[in-house]
């Protein structure tokens, strides 16, 4: 076999060690590469022009791709009557309410202050869909090796994104409110710590636990 070559200026890692570690810039290898297709909330849609054909009534009886996650979170969102009674807000314990949950797909009502904070988390095998109703939230994206980006996405506005997504959602304004729409169902969630010596780990946690951050990390 060749023995793998340098780039310019760089260590070839033939396994790992400590100093290898060290001398990597992933600042320097995902510079640029930070863009909105990256970021889905950048890709937010406006919810009044969103023409739902997949709604609470008219679920078509299987998992839901993104588009029509999207959908069914704008129906939802658009159907004040049906969220106000549910709406709560704590400092403490985030507030949020189960709407919809059948084989398929469920639904959910989150409301916000400024110090809710979910930590960092993905949803497993789960697509999902935010459709923010009031107020607005901020949806932070972790990146290694530079700034995490931050997106709000305030009231009106709706977007969705696959089970490859990692993020973290805080609330921007006071009293925000959020449909968010998940297929498969949520059952099992992924969490995220730095452990002692700063490395990443997952933490699998259920949908049930209330998300919030583990550890103090941007
Ligand atoms: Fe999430």
């Amino acid at each position: 076999m060749t023995a793998p070559m340098a780039a310019p200026g760089r260590p070839v890692v033939t396994g790992v060690r400590p100093q290898d570690v060290q001398e990597c810039d992933p600042a320097a290898d995902i510079a640029g590469r930070v863009d909105d297709q990256s970021v889905p909330a950048r890709s937010a849609v406006d919810i009044a022009a969103i023409r739902p054909a997949v709604t609470l009534c008219y679920l078509p009886g299987r998992d839901l791709d993104q588009a029509e996650l999207l959908e069914l979170a704008a129906s939802i969102a658009g159907q004040p009557d049906l969220l106000e009674p549910h709406v709560a807000f704590s400092d403490d314990k985030r507030h949020y309410v189960s709407l919809h949950r059948d084989t398929h797909v469920d639904v959910w009502l989150l409301c916000w202050t400024p110090s809710n904070d979910t930590g960092w988390h993905d949803h497993d095998i789960s697509s999902g869909a935010v459709a923010v109703t009031r107020g607005t939230l901020t949806e932070h994206n972790l990146a290694i090796g530079t700034q995490s980006v931050r997106t709000d996405v305030p009231a009106g506005a709706a977007f969705s994104f696959g089970p490859d997504h990692i993020h973290r959602l805080t609330g921007r304004d006071p009293d925000s409110v959020s449909v968010h729409a998940y297929s498969p169902p949520l059952w099992r969630m992924g969490q995220y710590t730095l452990g002692p010596s700063g490395v990443l780990r997952r933490r699998s946690v259920s949908y049930a636990d209330e998300l919030r951050p583990l550890d103090d990390f941007a």
